[in-house]
Order: C-alpha cells, then structure tokens, then sequence
C-alpha cells in the first residue's frame, strides 16, 4: 500500500511499476487532509498514525510505503512503533544530490513543514558534508501537480516562484543539483526543467533529484522472494468527499488504477 496526502506518492508508484510489475497496488491519498505541509507536527503525526492503523487493518497491506516527505520525516518512527507492518518511508534524497554535486551547492524544494525538520538536519550533517545546501519551501507546486495529473494547465509563474525563491537563496551561486524533497514534485520535473532553463536562464545541466527509484528499490528488497498474482486494477482509495478525485480519471487509468474509492 502507497500512501501520501494527494496524488504526489504517484511518483513513486510509477517507479515501483517498474521494479514491481505485478505486485498488486492500493494507493490511499488523505484528500481530506491535503495539504499536510501547513499542518503542525503533532497534527501530521496523530492524523497519519491513525489512518494507517485504520487502513492497515481494513486491508492488510504486506507493506506500507509513506509516499510522502512531509509524514515521512515527521511520522516514520511513531507510525513503525504503533504498527507491526513493513513500513518504508520517504525522505529528501539529499544524498545522491550532495554526492553528483560539482559546484558543492545544492537545492532543497520541499513543504514548509519538511523543510524544518531535525530529519532533515541530520539528513544534511551526514550525507551533505563539505556541501552548502538551500532549502524553500514551495507549497504553490503541490496544488500544481494535483492539478496537472487532474488534466489542468499548470501555472508556470508558481513554478517560476519557486525556483527563483531557491535561486535567491543562493546568493548567484549555481545550484547544479535541485532535491525535489516532496513527492509531488517529480510529477513537474519536465515544467520545472523547461521553466528553469528557458524562463529563469538556469544551466541545462542543473539536475533534479527524487528518490522514487530508491524507494522503489527498497520496496522490491523488503518484498524479495514474495509471490505476487496480478489480480487486476489496483486500487485508489481517498479521504474525504468523492468528487475530491474528479478528473483523475485518466491519469488513474494511464497507471492501472479503477476510478477512485471512498476510504
Ligand atoms: N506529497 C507530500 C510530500 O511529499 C506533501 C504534500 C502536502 O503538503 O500535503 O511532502
């Protein structure tokens, strides 16, 4: 089972595809709690808690995978301690970037509430020594990418915000590697490359970095030597009112997924 606060955990999903073909999918997205980003700690952590423990008990996943930075970096341990599945998380891959990094300075976008976090700072002191890292928050890129997978325009100027936000931080020295720290994110990589070099004048070899092959990976370890049947569509299951999921039809299709479900 994926899980996130909307449709960003979809990055994820589209790489376990790959490492995963036939392993039967339920992806829960909390609609009626997105966006978490503005949320406080302790609200993110008991409405994450709580949900899993209800989901894990109505379908009784092999695996949950947190499909989402923000409960991830917030919630992971709480979440393993109150539950006895598998549990993989999702957290900014700080690391491949600070390693790949040739100019030494490095991007973090991510939610306002990922960005703060001690996760994060231990993150950066372990794997981005030596390196300067930036962090922005860029809220405005989670309504994008809900938009984009529900057939909508995305609106480049909030893409353009963001990375100039990032930019400024910088001081004019060139970020080489850009940690999409949300996993909404990687669902605009081609806009926000197409925005940075074309709009902004970024360098076209400034590279965006997720983690979704990694934790794809992850996923394909903890499950190693597991049978799985393809029993059909996977399922999507969300919080909150139904038409919540109107217009995700076809990108839910595109992926193997039946129209969305109430939770
Ligand atoms: N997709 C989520 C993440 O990875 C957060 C989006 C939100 O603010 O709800 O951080």
């Amino acid at each position: 089972m994926l899980f996130d606060s909307g449709v960003g955990g979809l990055s994820v999903y589209d790489a376990l595809r790959v490492a995963l073909p036939d392993a039967p999918v339920i992806y829960a997205a909390d609609f009626a709690g997105i966006p978490y980003g503005t949320k406080s700690e302790a609200e993110i952590a008991a409405r994450v808690a709580g949900l899993l423990g209800r989901m894990s008990e109505r379908f009784d996943p092999r695996l949950i995978c947190i499909a989402c930075n923000t409960a991830s970096t917030i919630a992971l341990g709480t979440v393993r301690e109150v539950l006895e599945v598998p549990i993989v998380g999702t957290v900014p891959a700080i690391k491949p970037a600070a390693l790949a990094s040739k100019s030494g300075v490095i991007g973090l976008l991510g939610t306002q509430a990922t960005i703060r976090q001690q996760y994060v700072d231990d993150l950066e002191r372990e794997f981005a020594v030596g390196k300067t890292l930036h962090r922005h928050a860029a809220p405005g890129l989670v309504d994008e990418a809900e938009r984009k997978l529900r057939g909508q325009a995305v609106n480049r100027a909030v893409l353009a915000e963001a990375l100039q936000g990032l930019s400024e931080d910088s001081k004019g020295i060139w970020i080489d590697h850009v940690v999409l720290g949300c996993t909404h994110f990687p669902l605009l990589a081609e806009e926000l490359m197409d925005v940075a070099v074309s709009e902004l004048g970024w360098s076209p070899d400034t590279r965006f970095v997720d983690g979704a092959i990694g934790i794809a990976r992850r996923i394909a370890d903890r499950l190693d030597g597991q049978e799985f049947a393809k029993t059909g569509d996977n399922h999507f299951v969300i919080t909150g009112p139904i038409e919540r999921a109107a217009g995700l039809d076809a990108a839910l299709s595109a992926r193997g997924f039946a129209p969305a479900l109430p939770f």
